[in-house]
């Protein structure tokens, strides 16, 4: 639903990125070893998957930067200044995390737009919702765009100071050099003195780190075995589920936690959109995601590197994760 609050550009189409879809998936199983990009984990089904992994237990993410925005939304608000600005938010998650960014600044009655960009329309109709409801005086202009659209876009059509979130240690799901090359893309679409408040999640004991991506109560594995299950629905593919394993580790080469889908047999599988069978052996994987975990050093020379000042980090009370926040250089 839209309501009176919010405006709603649409950068992408559906069709897009059901032929991205179909090229990574194709590329991805034709390669060895066989990957699938967890950018498309996120279909409706996947999306309620990791808002359950949000709330468990074992996935203490989520709650670590709630704290974080609760304890110090107003201070790193207050880094901004005291004019007026936009809020564009990378991914638009469920709002639980932004209101705490929203609320200060609509209690004192200065004007605020936010800009959540992201690829699910049904996901920033969601949150707008929930926004424009709680906040009848908050502006919303949701971008259904990639990233890179959406930011490029922002360039050109925004005044004011511009504060970016990419929250939730998304960042690290992408390889380095993406990320590198993704937070220049971000740097070029700001101007000297906007800010950006990116979440990480720090290295810590491993135990820690690997039950956030081993949930007893299985919700994890569902959520990567749902990306065969989009396959089947999206492209026609015969994915059997069942006979597929997840598996997840901490590699203290790289620095992350790897996913992967592992084959339990010996099986071919029909893809009919992209007229090819794929063969697996048993005990074959399929690479779905690194999620990062960083070291201060390294997010150290990932700002430098990438064109920002590190202006300020906050931490919840057991140091598990770090809102950063960077600045473009120079007047503003
Ligand atoms: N961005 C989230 C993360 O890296 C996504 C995620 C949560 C995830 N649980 C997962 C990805 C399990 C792969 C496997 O933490």
């Amino acid at each position: 639903m839209n309501t009176a609050c919010s405006d709603f550009l649409v950068l992408a189409e559906d069709q897009d990125e059901l032929k991205t879809f179909k090229a990574e998936v194709s590329s991805g199983l034709s390669s060895s070893p066989k990957r699938l990009s967890s950018r498309f984990f996120y279909d409706e089904e996947g999306s309620d998957l990791f808002r359950s992994i949000t709330r468990l237990p074992e996935y203490y993410l989520t709650g670590c930067e709630l704290e974080i925005l609760k304890e110090h939304g107003k201070r790193i608000l207050s880094l901004l200044g005291e004019k007026e600005f936009n809020l564009v938010e990378l991914g638009s998650g469920d709002g639980s995390k932004v209101v705490h960014l929203i609320d200060p600044v609509l209690a004192k009655n200065r004007r605020l737009t936010y800009l959540p960009i992201d690829l699910s329309a049904s996901a920033l109709e969601t949150l707008t919702d929930f926004l424009c409801r709680r906040s009848p005086n908050l502006d919303v202009r949701c971008i259904l765009a990639e990233y890179s659209s959406g930011l490029q876009w922002i360039k050109g059509h925004l005044e004011g100071r511009t504060m970016v979130l990419f929250l939730g240690s998304n960042l690290g799901n992408f390889e380095l050099a993406e990320s590198e090359a993704f937070l220049s893309q971000v740097r070029a679409g700001l101007s000297p003195g906007d800010v950006l408040v990116l979440g990480l999640d720090l290295r810590k004991d491993i135990e820690t780190m690997v039950r956030a991506y081993n949930d007893s109560a299985g919700v994890t594995a569902r959520f990567n075995l749902n990306l065969l299950r989009r396959i089947n629905h999206q492209l026609g593919g015969n994915f059997d589920p069942r006979k597929f394993r997840y598996y997840s580790t901490y590699s203290p080469g790289s620095g992350g936690v790897d996913s992967f889908l592992i084959s339990l047999s010996s099986q071919s599988v029909f893809i009919r959109d992209l007229c090819a069978t794929f063969d697996f052996e048993p005990g074959e994987p399929i690479y779905t995601e690194h999620s990062h975990k960083y070291s201060e050093t390294e997010i150290r020379r990932l700002a430098s590197q990438t064109g920002f000042v590190i202006e300020a980090s906050f931490y919840d009370s057991r140091k598990y994760f770090v809102d950063s926040v960077w600045r473009v250089p120079g007047q503003g």
